[in-house]
């Protein structure tokens, strides 16, 4: 069988910074299915040829060291590009018509069914007329192999645009064929939290109420807005990375274990974390968030005099359920902070009782850091007794390196990941419409609190730190500190 994909915006940077590395690395380690055509779509007009050669170079510059000349050029025979307008039918109808002629000549004999997964790397402005268009031409009907449709973020930008684009793409296509990306779930020590969590048996007993204090997920980026500016003002840091990122780190992190590892059952789980997610109101949003604008940020291009845009924020958040009753979840994220870190700290409890008497300083409570990026693995912090002391204790540390267990190979971009499992028709780790627009509940009333008059003081901070010292401060109220450390694995 020989599967298309189809990528609407392939002029774009994703296309040849990240899907076409991705799918040419799938393709060297033989796991892209039989011939699989790969058609870039846009306006732009290129001749076949031309459009393979400028991807030649940038995926040499991507792939690292997978890149090899020779299977390029096996690889990018079945590169295509079509030029087209995404409001234009026509060009949707022509595209069928070179889509039915390629995958033709690769039919087998037995089977001529060809599967198709159209990727939407445009404008989100453009995505429902994208997907209009596609029923419109009869590239949704599934008739003679399976059709999907891959959306990249942003969903929406609130509750009502995302209901209303789940809508409109439902009118062309089922959920089943609709996978929503978030670039997070395809990172390997994402997937990983299902093995730490699923698959062992030792932290199920303690991975509650009973034994954390509370959990951190810190999303921090040493990098600044830049030129994103204009894009990244009218989005703000809720809405760029806590609506999607943050929130699905949090999902995985509490959600209960699924019947099966299953698309439907996993996303039926994560669900329920987001029903039990306590809704803000009157003084919450005072009291449970932080605001932060980097020193610089009224400087980038493209963003308008006086924004008050948040560049850094954090959300307390609570889950109303039997796990997690009365446990904080701190989600923090930020740009221009000290270094580029992404991890989720549960710090379970203090000892009860401290058994030895004059201890210069109090053992800390256990710690289990999960080191999403840019190192990936998990480091658990425990007490051990300083040698040769009296009864001292200095924290020590346990380390799982996944690059050290993975022959010193680098772990695979989550592009790989997400495209391969759309291809083979698993959506475990693609967003559902439930899923988004629950998230996007809970974020919305908060980022209109902080468009209120009432809003909550936005502070600024110098680039290069953890963001603003009143958030240090804010969890020191609360009788806990940040587990401020740059990547605790290189
Ligand atoms: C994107 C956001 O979704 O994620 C960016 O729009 C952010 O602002 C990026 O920089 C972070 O992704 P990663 O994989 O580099 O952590």
């Amino acid at each position: 069988m020989a599967d298309s994909i189809v990528i609407f915006g392939a002029s774009g940077d994703l296309t040849s910074r990240k899907l076409i590395p991705a799918l040419y690395q799938l393709f060297v380690k033989g796991r892209l299915p039989g011939n699989s055509r790969i058609v870039g779509v846009s306006r732009s007009k290129f001749e076949h040829q031309q459009w393979r050669d400028s991807l030649r170079e940038t995926t040499a510059r991507y792939a690292d060291d997978a890149f090899d000349a020779v299977t390029w050029d096996t690889f990018s025979k079945n590169v295509f590009y079509q030029s087209g307008d995404i409001t234009n039918l026509e060009d949707f109808v022509a595209l069928g018509a070179f889509l039915d002629l390629i995958e033709k000549d690769n039919a087998s004999e037995t089977d001529d069914r060809c599967g198709r997964v159209y990727y939407l790397s445009t404008m989100p402005q453009l995505y429902e007329t994208a997907i209009q268009k596609l029923g419109e031409s009869g590239l949704a009907d599934d008739a003679n192999g399976f059709r999907r449709v891959i959306i990249e973020k942003p969903f929406g930008t609130d509750l009502k645009t995302a209901q209303s684009l789940n809508q409109s793409i439902h009118t062309s296509f089922r959920e089943d064929q609709i996978y929503r990306i978030d670039h997070y779930l395809g990172k390997e020590t994402v997937q990983n939290i299902f093995a730490l969590r699923f698959a062992n048996s030792i932290f199920e007993p303690i991975w509650n109420r009973n034994y954390v204090d509370h959990v951190q997920i810190t999303v921090a980026e040493e990098v600044v807005i830049g030129r994103r500016g204009g894009y990244y003002d009218t989005s703000g840091i809720l809405r760029d990375m806590f609506q999607n990122h943050l929130l699905q780190l949090m999902m995985i992190t509490a959600m209960e274990p699924p019947a099966r590892y299953d698309a439907s059952l996993v996303r039926d789980e994560k669900v329920k974390v987001l029903h039990s997610i306590r809704k803000m109101t009157g003084g919450d949003f005072a009291s449970d968030t932080v605001r932060g604008q980097y020193s610089g940020y009224l400087d980038e291009q493209g963003v308008p005099v006086g924004s008050s845009t948040e560049t850094f924020a954090v959300l307390k958040l609570f889950c109303d359920n039997w796990r997690w009753q009365g446990v904080p979840f701190y989600l923090r994220s930020g740009k221009g902070m000290s270094c580029r870190t992404t991890q989720i700290v549960i710090q379970f409890k203090q000892v009860p009782y401290i058994v030895f008497e004059d201890m210069p300083r109090e053992p800390i409570g256990n710690r289990l850091v999960i080191q999403v990026q840019p190192a990936e693995g998990i480091q658990m912090h425990f007490e051990t007794k300083v040698p040769d002391s009296e009864m001292k204790t200095r924290t020590s540390t346990l380390d799982f390196s996944f690059q050290g267990k993975n022959g010193g190979k680098s772990l695979p971009d989550a592009y790989q990941r997400l495209l391969l499992d759309s291809l083979n028709g698993d959506a475990s780790l693609f967003a559902r419409s439930d899923e988004v627009e629950l998230a996007w509940g809970i974020i919305d009333p908060i980022i209109a609190a902080w468009n209120s008059p009432a809003a909550p003081a936005l502070h600024h901070y110098e680039t290069g730190l953890w963001g603003p010292t009143e958030a240090t401060e804010w969890m020191r109220e609360q009788h806990r500190e940040w587990f401020d450390v740059c990547p605790v694995l290189r």
